[in-house]
């Protein structure tokens, strides 16, 4: 089979796809035959050695995958070759095999297709553990979304009107801020031209807002915590922007405010149960047509250095794909 490998670290363009051995599943796994694997923005890190966690060398990055079950492991139950499924991994799965451990793997919903069911797991799932666990929002609240046009932001954006938030989106440019608005977002700011705060403030009456939804760090985030109401919550998702800011603590005390941090894929492994719920009643959502995740691109294996060159340079609106 062909897979992405990363032999050394560095940018997209050091990736290379060669023919592997076929897969063969552990007692515990299952080998899926990849259909569409989602791109995020830590598989940009991941294989420049920034990320929290660091496969060893040679490895495939690619952190989630739709596709068809090829093989299981001698201990698995429930699941049988040829069922559509939806697999997390962290890693190995721009390749057309993917071998995945039972319990990261979920069976795809009838009538969805696999570009979509590749790319909503990583980016609706961060954004619902972090909107409805961390930050506990209220039906009627106000929430900012930082980077609303990405794959984490746009899904924050339905989420939060789906859970009855109003959602001001603020993006780079005038042709994300539309996405953003075909996608829910009831208030837009262009971040790149206008002040953020001043914005905020015209936009809330000087109250500020309730949540703020951060995945992109950087100069946007003090500015943000200034624009809190009493008692907010500022959600510290990403940084996107590649630098990580120091907040002076004593907004948070002026503010009556919290700074919260969401770690997704932590929560998977630390509270599998809590996981499940939020994944269920996110497919509920997604079923119900309150969600509409946007897929605005695919690429072949072959390509993968030009699909993550397009998330590392801003050009991505919602999700790309690579399908093998
Ligand atoms: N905490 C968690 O559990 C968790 C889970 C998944 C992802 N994340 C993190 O969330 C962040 C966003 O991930 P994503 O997959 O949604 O990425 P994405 O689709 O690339 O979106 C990131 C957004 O950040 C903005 N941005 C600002 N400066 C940027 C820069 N220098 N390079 C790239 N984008 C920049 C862009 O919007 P504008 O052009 O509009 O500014 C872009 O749309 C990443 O930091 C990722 O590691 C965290």
């Amino acid at each position: 089979m062909r897979a992405v490998l990363c032999k050394s670290h560095g940018l997209p363009d050091t990736l290379v796809v060669e023919e592997v051995a076929d897969l063969v599943p552990g007692p515990r796994q299952v080998v899926v035959e990849v259909r569409a694997a989602g791109v995020n923005f830590p598989d940009t890190l991941i294989i420049q050695n920034k990320y929290q966690f660091k496969p060893p060398l040679p490895f495939t990055p690619g952190g989630e995958a739709a596709g068809v079950v090829r093989s299981i492991g001698s201990e698995v139950r429930g699941v049988a070759p040829g069922q559509h499924v939806i697999a997390f991994t962290g890693w190995g799965c721009f390749a057309e095999q993917v071998v995945v451990d039972v319990e990261r793997l979920l069976p795809m919903p009838p009538g969805m297709e696999f570009d979509i069911a590749a790319s909503f797991v990583m980016t609706y799932g961060t954004s619902y553990h972090a909107i409805k666990d961390r930050a506990a929002i209220k039906s009627g609240e106000t929430m900012l979304v930082l980077g609303a046009a990405g794959g984490v932001g746009l899904a924050a954006v339905e989420i939060g009107r789906a859970l009855g938030a109003r959602v001001i989106a603020a993006a780079s440019s005038p042709e994300k801020l539309k996405v953003c608005e075909e996608h829910g977002a009831q208030d837009l700011i262009d971040y790149s031209r206008e002040d953020l705060r001043e914005r905020v403030k015209a936009l809330t009456d000087g109250r500020g807002v309730d949540v703020v939804y951060d995945p992109v760090g950087g100069i946007y985030s003090e500015p943000t915590l200034r624009s809190m109401a009493w008692r907010g919550r500022f959600l510290v998702v990403g940084f996107a922007n590649g630098q990580i800011p120091s907040i002076p603590l004593n907004l948070t005390l002026l503010k009556g405010c919290s700074i919260v941090g969401v770690f997704w894929g932590d929560f998977t492994r630390r509270e599998p149960k809590s996981s499940e719920t939020d994944l269920r009643e996110l497919m509920g959502l997604l079923a119900a047509k309150r969600l509409h995740p946007l897929v605005s691109a695919s690429y072949r294996l072959e390509e993968i250095g030009a699909a993550l060159d397009a998330v590392m340079q801003r050009k991505v609106t919602g999700k790309i794909v690579v399908t093998p």
